[in-house]
Order: structure tokens, then C-alpha cells, then sequence
């Protein structure tokens, strides 16, 4: 089932979410829903708040960008569950991110490109795995959303004030995209 995104200026994006426990009702159903408004959006990854919950979930496909010399991204389809970084290091770089929580808007986000993080899969099988480039670079943009932080706050100050005014539209409900949302 596809879920609404929720859209920049909703609470629910600030608020640091929980851990779950192992009798969470209907698991597997959230994460495929969550995968499935993902794709829909075409968005590589998507955290629970975004669709309307505060519990320390995402998910993350980026099997999309595999190619000949990206043979990292094959399979690389995964949940992340209870997920918290345990270390960030290695060269800080920027890329051009952009989320399904704000579109339309595309920044340079500074970030470690190295981390190393626990988390338990779909499964609730623990891991502890060290991830780099970009896709250490997404899992921290999707773990930034289960703390109630967005990348647009980790752009430069004359950056945030170019887009000041799309946001403040976007927090009133003015927004343009091709899949369904919820606005504040
Ligand atoms: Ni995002």
C-alpha cells in the first residue's frame, strides 16, 4: 500500500523517534509499504517519519544504481531497524542530496564518509557493519530523519536563506510533486 508522504513542516519530522520492541504489530506489512511508496516516489530511501510515525525504522534500496563500475549497489535492498551510529570518520565531502519530505529542493550536504552503525534487519537479526561513500552517505540522511534532523539543516547559512521562502511555503501546504502527500 502506498502511504502519503509527509511533507516539511509536519512535527512529525522533528521528533527524535523510539526504539521498537519485537511485538511491534504488523512489521513486514510497514516495511513493504514503506518500500512500495518509496519506489513510488522514486526515492532510494525513506524513513518512518516521513510517513507519520515516530519509531527508528528505514529502508534503503539502491540497487537501482548499480552498474558496471557500481557493483556495491547489487541486492543492496535493506531495512534498518533500532539503528544507531556508532562511529562517523574518514574525509568529510559534499554531495547534492535531496528528500521526498522537501521536494523540489536540492542542496550540498557536508558528510563523513565513513560510519559504523547496529541495527537489526526485517528479521530483527542484529548486525553491526561499516559502511562508506554514498551509501554511507544515505544511511546517514535517513538516520538523520529518525532524529528529527534534515539535511537542510546541515547546509550553509546564505544556502538555508535562498531557500527560505520555499520552505515557508512548504510548511503552509504549498506544494507541487507527483505522488501523494500530507502537509502540517
Ligand atoms: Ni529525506
Amino acid at each position: 500500500m502506498i502511504l502519503p508522504i509527509y511533507i516539511y513542516g509536519h512535527p512529525v519530522l522533528r521528533k527524535e523517534a523510539k526504539d521498537i520492541d519485537p511485538s511491534y504489530p504488523n512489521l513486514k506489512e510497514l516495511i513493504d509499504n514503506m518500500f512500495e511508496t518509496m519506489y513510488n516516489a522514486d526515492g532510494i530511501g525513506l524513513a518512518a517519519p516521513q510517513v507519520g510515525l515516530d519509531d527508528r525504522i528505514f529502508v534503503i534500496d539502491l540497487s537501482p544504481l548499480e552498474d558496471e563500475e557500481n557493483p556495491q549497489y547489487k541486492g543492496f535492498k535493506k531495512a534498518f531497524i533500532n539503528a544507531h551510529i556508532i562511529s562517523r570518520s574518514g574525509n568529510i565531502a559534499s554531495t547534492e542530496e535531496g528528500c521526498l519530505s522537501i521536494p523540489g529542493i536540492n542542496e550540498s550536504v557536508p558528510r563523513e564518509d565513513e560510519i559504523e552503525i547496529e541495527y537489526l534487519d526485517e528479521n530483527l537479526m542484529p548486525h553491526k557493519e561499516i559502511f562508506t561513500g554514498f551509501t554511507a552517505r544515505v544511511i546517514q540522511h535517513e538516520y538523520d530523519h529518525i532524529d528529527g534532523i534534515l539535511f537542510i539543516d546541515r547546509i550553509s547559512a546564505i544556502r538555508k536563506r535562498l531557500i527560505k521562502a520555499k520552505l515557508a511555503n512548504m510548511s503552509k501546504g504549498k506544494v507541487s510533486c507527483h505522488y501523494r502527500v500530507r502537509t502540517a
